[in-house]
């Protein structure tokens, strides 16, 4: 016995020294820095580049991709070489220099001609980004690639002038071979064209080479691109089994023989592995093989929501005695399962989704992929008691994967809005039949070794859903999951509720209704071994802090301003409040859980403000109301400014809407709480009817005025939110106490307040690092002299700093406001505003923030940058 494990020990300790010895092997660095950028094409390139023009080119980028089809193979002449822009000695000395990740779209102007439905922002065009670089001449035995996590969108890429490659999807993650177009010892110039069409989308895109670019060098026998697979077929308390298959590239023109190792470490310990597994394969000269691996890991720690524990396989490939490559594998050892009955087991446990549907911006910060503003939006979510994301409606980050597995939620990675049948002129079905193959594997390939990918969505509101073709689509699509893994299923967010009984429902492995709440017992009866979840839900809109009378039961009202009543009572058409979707998960438990429409506000689809109106809408400014009845007259319609949604439960800044507080009482019942609603300052309502509505996570309450009780309520079954609707305003102070099992279980206060005297700040964290990408969050509020948020304030702001950082962003979550996001002004929008600090890379030191406003006490904030 004892015997046994000193022989595993030394073991693992000589695979260790192995792995000691070769950290340079495999190189793999950020090639964010020092780009040159230009929009529009040079003088003379007419339509040269257009993809319409270039496809053929284009199109072999990706052939590793496809399986049974044509693989392409790139027309025998340059293109695109002609071009000034590509060619390594034009002088770009005068274009704009910064660093990726960039999205040009979100720095405006913003204009009341672009559609709000993409943000009233630029995103759109033509783009070049130009970047020189060295490579050594001792690296002329290397091979050399560029990944980009993703390029908004139609992606071309020039080295030294000539044609390498490019991804027209702007969601999707690729790399290319630099290799051939290399020059050793001397300087390059990668030169990338993006164009993304104008009505391409339903939302905001963001424009510009807007997720992070590596550069990896690795030996020509190496491990292949996204070339590791992982799976744990058989979990126990004792032991894993883990499966590796690891994809071995041999770019010489001989044979070879390798050994392909792996052990297997605990994540942030290079100790003592955990497993190690070792076989021969022989590579054929240019191509690549599959070496097959099974390891075991005792007593395994398990990835689970509470315990977010994950591994690293460490895969070393050895060419004649040495070591050539060395590559990393994160994975977690988790079993997942879905049923018809009851939805999600994670490890053998019933796990209820709670989940979010997002889109990829981060508000004030646009596209531009940045790993603490998502951590933050996670962070936020995560209190509210998600547990699950949908990445609606295209592959995001990588980063928010790798966030989503260390944060413990399970994630629905979702590829497409759109297959042959467009729903925007310019979208995804302009490629779809070229591409949807090559993005499905990609989406699959890059994907699949995270823990926290249970699901993949083959489409969003596919407009197939109701032809054979569709069913067909939908079948191959499915297949390809299959093919490129067995252990996760398929699904697809159906609205159309016939989806569910016309055939489309069996082309795909787990079924999702968006919206067809009311279908959910005929789809049970229907389809009696078909697991089910809402994928997409509920959509109700709100802005933050604004509450209108009186409160109508009609979910069409609460529209005043270009804003929506925040009672939670409002949706479009095919929407509802929480309330109502609860009600229909509760009756039908089989319903595996949710996808709330969505956790934040994003750019771009400002419903139901999406377009111009032609109806007078309510304004609460007689001056508004005379000018917009006129407008109406004049021109026959209002000219709508609304640029950011209002279905998120958290607005543009990441400020929690009261929305926030009914989904954390029903995701969270373990915890405390009680939220009132709405504000209590009212001069104006004295004596007036003004309802208040109280979530909580107890089950009953009582509400005070001025301390007099009005009444203790109980929530009957099927009732979300307990609610006083007769309450006539006074000022002073509401007070609940809520209780549970007939225990006092948490209070919520909201006061009158005085007038607004003074400005505060707080940063979400004080220290950050000196790295150019790390970030504050500092949320303004207006107070009155006791401190407390007086709700309806919109003083102007006026912010400076000095030290080592900058303001990135300025925001108020008023989704109607034109300001621009980079000024350093701005109103606060219902008593709060956001500034977004980001350091300087390697320049430690204070950040001081001032805040002033006319009138106010200013006020002063300092965050350290350290190294
Ligand atoms: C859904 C769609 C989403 C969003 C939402 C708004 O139908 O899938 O992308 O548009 O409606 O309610």
């Amino acid at each position: 016995m004892i015997r046994g494990c000193l022989l595993a020990l030394a073991c693992a300790i000589c695979f260790i020294t192995a792995t000691a010895q070769t950290r340079s092997v495999r190189e793999r660095v950020s090639f964010n820095e020092s780009w040159r950028f230009q929009k529009g094409d040079p003088e003379g390139a007419g339509d040269k580049l257009a993809y319409e023009k270039i496809k053929d080119w284009v199109k072999a980028t990706g052939n590793e991709f496809v399986r049974d089809g044509v693989k392409r193979v790139k027309p025998d002449m340059p293109v695109g070489s002609d071009v000034t822009y590509t060619n390594p000695a034009f002088d770009d000395s005068s274009w704009r220099q910064l660093n990726l990740p960039h999205d040009f779209g979100i720095e405006g102007p913003f204009s009341q001609e672009y559609s709000g439905e993409t943000g009233k922002l630029p995103w759109f065009g033509v783009a070049w980004y130009r970047k020189h670089f060295n490579v050594a001449a001792t690296d002329k035995s290397k091979r050399l690639y560029l990944q980009i996590d993703g390029a908004m969108a139609y992606s071309t890429v020039w080295l030294n002038g000539e044609f390498v490659g490019g991804w027209p999807y702007g969601y999707s993650s690729y790399e290319l071979d630099l290799t051939p177009f290399i020059k050793f010892g001397s300087e390059n110039v990668v030169a990338i064209r993006l164009d993304n069409p104008p009505d391409s989308s339903r939302w905001y895109p963001g424009g510009g080479l807007y997720r992070n670019v590596w550069l990896v060098k690795t030996a020509p026998v190496h491990v292949g691109h996204w070339g590791t697979v992982v799976t744990t077929p058989v979990v126990s308390d004792a032991v894993a089994t883990v499966d590796m298959r690891v994809t071995v590239n041999n770019d010489t023109a001989s044979n070879v023989n390798a050994t392909v190792r792996t052990s297997v470490f605990a994540l942030g310990q290079r100790g003592v592995s955990r497993g190690n597994a070792e076989t021969n394969i022989f590579v054929p000269a240019n191509s690549l093989q599959t070496a097959a691996l099974n390891l075991k890991v005792p007593k395994p720690k398990l990835w689970t929501l509470e315990s977010p524990n994950r591994y690293v396989a460490v895969t070393q490939v050895e060419q004649q005695g040495r070591i050539v490559d060395e590559y990393e594998t994160v994975f977690g050892i988790r079993t997942i399962k879905f049923d018809a009955q009851v939805g999600f087991y994670l490890n053998g446990k019933h796990v209820y989704l709670k989940g979010v549907c997002d889109h990829h911006d981060l508000g004030p910060l646009g596209s531009a992929i940045n790993t603490r503003a998502l951590e933050r939006q996670i962070e936020i979510l995560k209190e509210m008691g998600v547990n699950a994301i949908r990445t609606s409606h295209n592959p995001p980050a990588p980063e928010l994967l790798e966030l989503c597995d260390r944060m413990g939620i399970v994630v629905m990675d979702e590829a497409f809005d759109a297959w042959r049948r467009s729903k925007k002129k310019n979208d995804y079905s302009r490629i779809f039949d070229d591409w949807h193959e090559k993005d499905m594997r990609a989406l699959i390939r890059r994907d699949r070794n995270h823990p926290s990918v249970i699901l993949w969505s083959i489409g969003n509101e596919i407009g197939e859903q109701g032809s054979a073709e569709g069913h067909a689509l939908a079948a191959a699509l499915t297949k390809i999951v299959h093919e490129e893994d067995p252990t996760r299923p398929s699904t697809a967010a159906a609205n159309n509720r016939n989806s569910g009984y016309n055939g489309f429902q069996k082309s795909v492995d787990v079924f999702g209704y968006n919206y067809q709440f009311a279908d959910y017992g005929k789809f049970r009866e229907a389809n009696p071994t078909m697991p089910l979840f809402g994928n997409e839900t509920a959509s109700t809109v709100s802005s933050r802090g604004e509450y209108f009378f009186p409160v109508e039961a009609d979910k069409s009202k609460g529209r005043v301003d270009f804003q929506v009543s925040s009672y939670d009572l409002y949706a479009p058409r095919w929407a509802t409040s929480p309330d109502t979707e609860f009600e229909a998960q509760d009756k039908y438990p089989y319903v595996g859980g949710e996808f709330v429409w969505t956790g934040f506000d994003y750019l771009g689809e400002p419903t139901p403000y999406g377009g111009d109106s032609t109806t007078q809408l309510d304004f609460t400014d007689p001056a508004e109301r005379t000018r917009t009845a006129n407008e109406l007259k004049e021109h026959g319609r209002i000219r709508v400014p609304s640029r950011s949604s209002y279905f998120g439960i958290v607005d543009l800044c990441g400020f929690k809407k009261d929305r926030f507080y009914i989904y954390q009482a029903r995701w969270r019942p373990e915890l405390p709480m009680a939220h009132i609603l709405p504000h209590w300052n009212w001069p104006e309502r004295v004596g007036q009817v003004t309802p208040v509505h109280v979530y909580t996570s107890g089950d009953e309450a009582e509400l005070f005025l001025n301390g007099r009780s009005l009444g203790r309520k109980k929530k009957e079954q099927y009732q979300y939110r307990l609610r006083w609707d007769e309450v006539k305003y006074e000022p002073g102070e509401l007070r609940v106490v809520a209780y549970k099992g007939g225990k006092r279980w948490a209070e919520d206060v909201m006061k009158t307040t005085a007038m607004v005297s003074q400005i505060t700040m707080s940063a979400d964290r004080a220290r950050i690092n000196a790295d150019g990408s790390d970030l504050s969050f500092v949320t303004v509020r207006l107070a009155d002299a006791a401190g407390l948020l007086v709700p309806r304030s919109r003083n102007r702001l006026k912010f400076s700093l000095t030290g080592p950082g900058e303001i990135v962003a300025v925001d108020n979550g008023d989704a109607t406001s034109h300001e621009s996001f980079q000024s350093p002004e701005r109103n606060a929008y219902n008593g709060m505003a956001l500034v977004v600090l980001r350091t300087k890379k390697g320049q430690p030191g204070q950040i001081r923030l001032r805040a002033e406003s006319p009138g106010l006490r200013s006020a002063g904030l300092a965050v350290t940058s350290v190294r």
